[in-house]
């Protein structure tokens, strides 16, 4: 049911990756958002300003969360410079703030988003150096103020950036070689499973632990934004320091004491080592027992029933013929030793699901990076 707006209330706009439209959106309203619609990678609502501080601390499967201040028409660079040197920049930034712009396209006008973001960014530095003699400098990765441009066709929708670094990036996760889940991903992968944060969890081949720590968060409702300093709202001029807290200190105020079993295993215990840095730096590592294991040969299911979540390696650098053997001992192993439980694969490889030999009950679409994904569900009865 669509709840009645109020006169603070604006329109913004949580940006995500194909396939967690839906679970983004069941987020927003268990957060109070109003007239929400799902889109394309991308869901609409309304709130106040505290709304807005709420959904950026809040959100696990939301990117970004935008406010729209204008829209206009361009067809070709020169509308568009002209469209941005229309609105007077310093009203929302000063020179010396850092500034990024990002593009998305969905445009036969555009070809391509960097390109755009940069006119874009052209025509507020020129608007500033003709008023100032100055200009306020670029900083991609964490900008004191973003801005986000979508093109439709011919409608240049301005977006105001009020998250700034992008929301997967929790702050808990140290540097690693490895290609881990991001953890907009992996909240998501949960959340899709229906996981209810309480019964047994079990990441198989667990990597750096993406999927475990992101579980644990949820399970003590731990907010994602809890190891994140600044937002790029906190430089806006209007930015209200007293309610952004109160707005905190009540979502910290929730967070329980609920400690599931979270079990991770994976072969390689350099990739363990990871796994148990990150969970220590997301301070969730009494929830989470990481063993070093090759799953082919557990049988942790003999004992509970677990929501299997598991993210294989896709065979990028590995033979079809290995691909498929790997998928069919997984298939074999869930089978023979883990009746009961449920699990939910997520991979690219088509060769590798042909192989697993049990019957999907869900298939979702998902992309992991650039790559287009396969999350399908298991049932072991
Ligand atoms: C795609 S990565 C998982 C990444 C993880 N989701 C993350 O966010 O970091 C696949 C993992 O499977 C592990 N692995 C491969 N074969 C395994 C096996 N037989 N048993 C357990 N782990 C295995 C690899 O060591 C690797 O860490």
């Amino acid at each position: 049911m669509k709840k009645i707006k109020d006169a603070n209330d604006f329109k913004m706009i949580a940006t995500t990756t194909l396939g967690l439209e839906e679970v983004l959106t069941t987020e927003l309203l268990r957060l109070g958002a109003k007239n929400i619609e799902q889109h394309n990678r991308a869901v609409s609502f309304y709130g106040d300003e505290g709304f807005m501080y709420k959904a950026n601390l809040c959100l696990r499967t939301a990117i970004r969360v935008l406010k729209p201040i204008t829209s206009g028409k361009a067809q070709n660079e020169h509308e568009l410079y002209d469209l941005i040197d229309s609105i007077s920049w310093d009203k929302f930034l000063s020179l010396n703030q850092t500034l990024a712009v990002t593009a998305a396209l969905n445009t036969e006008y555009f070809n391509h988003n960097q390109y755009v973001a940069q006119k874009c960014k052209d025509a507020i530095v020129d608007q500033f150096r003709s008023k100032t003699g100055s200009r306020p400098s670029v900083d991609r990765e964490n900008p004191d103020f973003g801005l986000y441009i979508y093109i439709f066709n011919d409608e240049v929708n301005i977006m105001l950036d009020s998250s700034g670094i992008p929301l997967y990036k929790r702050g808990y996760r140290m540097d690693t070689n490895l290609a881990p889940l991001n953890e907009c991903l992996a909240a998501g992968l949960i959340l899709l499973s229906g996981w209810d944060g309480r019964l047994p969890l079990y990441d198989p081949m667990c990597g750096s632990g993406t999927i475990l720590i992101e579980a644990a968060l949820i399970a003590a409702n731990i907010p994602p934004g809890y190891f994140r300093q600044s937002y790029c709202f906190m430089n806006w001029p209007d930015f209200d320091q007293e309610l952004f807290d109160k707005i905190y200190d009540n979502v910290i105020s929730k967070i329980n004491n609920n400690k599931p079993i979270l079990l991770g295993t994976d072969i390689s215990p350099h990739v363990l080592k990871k796994a148990k840095e990150n969970a220590a730096s997301a301070n969730v590592n009494e929830m989470i027992t990481f063993q070093k294991a090759d799953f082919l040969e557990t049988n942790f299911g003999e004992e509970k029933k677990y929501t299997i979540i598991m993210n294989p390696p896709y065979g990028e650098r590995m033979n079809k013929d290995d691909i498929k053997v790997l998928y069919k001992t997984i298939g074999d192993t869930l089978k023979h030793k883990y009746k009961g439980s449920s699990a939910w694969i997520i991979s690219s490889s088509v060769e590798g699901f042909k192989s697993v030999g049990l019957k999907t009950s869900r298939k979702i679409s998902l992309y992991n990076g650039g790559l287009p994904c396969k999350y399908n569900k298991y049932e072991m009865y």
